[in-house]
């Protein structure tokens, strides 16, 4: 295995962490955390969604890192080597490349209007503008066909570049810079949102749950918001952990990225609600939501440009340690299943992503009239996969490890080979047999019937 990981980058044990939390913290927290918050409900979808992080995120993502550190293979492999003589789970493998397939594709999209923001900011453009004139320049944007194409795929570009050159060492180390600054510049926001007059009613909107806006639809989207922002349910952390050292703690790993992913998920949050309200915007406006909210924010403080500069540059490598994760889901299993050259393996899964997720950019502009269950192919995308491949994804892999692979090996491997006390192994287990499946299954069918 030494030289897979050598070819991939990953030789220390800090930076197979710090790529794994690279990886989970992103747009997911910053774009898709606030918009999914506002259009479920606010203060009663963040409850749930904790809940979901705890009861099921951190197990679930010990239990990928389980069956990947386990079988040292990518997440199709993995089930060949686990379990040789049940060739069944191979689909669960190949469900978990189509949704970082799919994925990608409309996480590219977004990731090129960060770019394209970036670019913005830097030529002055967004400052001075009232709310009106901030929509307009994204729905000019968006709108277009050209410019979201080619910041998509420079986008592309610039994560498969990085994961061809295997410097996933260069990227531990911006990783490693780039996460306190990154906290540090959202607090700074969070201050001057909190200030503005009228913030309390977004606080308040964040903070105080409404009950009455609990469904299975709220659920099922907090569900599948949790699992995008932890990279779960699609063998991302399959992948990475089969990077991670014998001698690391699973537990611990996955709980701290659990934490600083929601730490950073309400940080933000922070910074948006109570500006939204101050604005006089729609909390329930979707994908747009943060590309509006927060050009304003900026606007209202002093230096603003300078730091809409720095937090659109932090948002963007945040995104690309992301989709450096997507990318590298894909490029390993061509190198390892299909006996790819690490280069032909992202010249191809990037061109692949590329055709797709032209689509999802389009559908903001020339596609837009073009709808598949009420949606757009951006919007069907994007629901599809947190909602239902994400959950389906858990789903099948808490039940080959809890109900297919022996408990003698999970606990082997939980306790790095008897080395560690895993005190709470056996609370582990039920969730992992029971509690994990069962949610699931509920969840999922009242989505579907809901
Ligand atoms: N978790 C990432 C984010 O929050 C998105 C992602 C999902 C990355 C699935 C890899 C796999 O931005």
């Amino acid at each position: 295995m030494a030289d897979i990981n050598n070819s991939r980058g990953f030789t220390s044990n800090i930076g197979a962490i710090l790529a794994a939390a690279g990886g989970a913290v992103g747009l997911g927290n910053i774009w898709r955390f606030p918009y999914m918050l506002g259009q479920n409900g606010g203060g009663a979808f963040l409850l749930i969604y904790i809940f979901f992080v705890f009861l099921i995120g951190i197990p679930l993502m010990m239990t990928e890192f389980i069956i990947g550190r386990r079988s040292q293979s990518n997440a199709v492999g993995a089930y060949r080597k686990l379990a040789p003589n049940q060739k069944g789970w191979l689909i669960l493998g190949i469900l978990s490349i189509l949704g970082g397939l799919l994925i990608y594709a409309f996480y590219s999209v977004v990731a090129g209007w960060t770019l394209n923001y970036l670019m913005l900011a830097c030529g002055g453009k967004l400052a001075g503008k009232d709310t009106q004139a901030i929509t307009q320049t994204f729905t000019n944007f968006t709108q277009g066909t050209w410019w979201p194409l080619a910041s998509q795929f420079l986008f592309l570009i610039l994560t498969g570049a990085v994961v061809t050159m295997g410097v996933q060492k260069g990227i531990e180390k911006i990783s490693k810079i780039l996460m306190p600054a990154l906290f540090i510049l959202l607090i700074a926001m969070c201050v001057r949102s909190l200030t503005l007059s009228g913030a309390s009613q977004g606080l308040t909107f964040l903070l105080k749950p409404d009950f009455s806006k609990i469904d299975s639809h709220c659920m099922l989207a907090a569900l599948g918001q949790s699992f995008f922002s932890l990279s779960l349910g699609m063998g991302c952390m399959v992948t990475y952990g089969s990077y991670i050292q014998k001698s690391d703690k699973l537990f611990k790993t996955s709980a701290w990225i659990a934490a600083c992913d929601t730490f950073v998920a309400l940080l933000a949050g922070a910074v948006i609600f109570p500006a939204v309200f101050a604005f006089g915007m729609n909390p329930a406006s979707g994908p747009e939501l943060v590309y509006i909210v927060l050009p304003n924010v900026f606007n209202s403080m002093p230096a603003g440009n300078l730091f809409a500069i720095i937090f659109f540059l932090l948002l963007s490598i945040a995104a690309l340690t992301s989709t450096i994760s997507l990318l590298e889901i894909l490029v390993a299993f061509g190198v390892e299943e299909l006996h790819w050259k690490r280069k032909t393996s992202s010249i191809i899964s990037t061109l692949a992503v590329f055709i797709i997720g032209s689509i999802c950019t389009l559908s903001f502009g020339p596609l837009k009239e073009f709808h598949l269950l009420d949606r757009t192919i951006f919007e069907l995308f994007d629901f599809l996969t947190a909602s239902y491949l994400m959950p389906i994804g858990a789903l099948l892999m808490t039940i080959f490890l809890g109900w297919f692979y022996p408990k003698v090996e999970v606990k082997d491997e939980l306790s790095n080979g008897g080395k560690l006390k895993v005190r709470a192994f056996n609370l582990y287990y039920l969730i992992l047999r029971y509690i994990a499946p069962l949610a699931l299954l509920i969840i999922l069918i009242s989505g579907i019937v809901g």
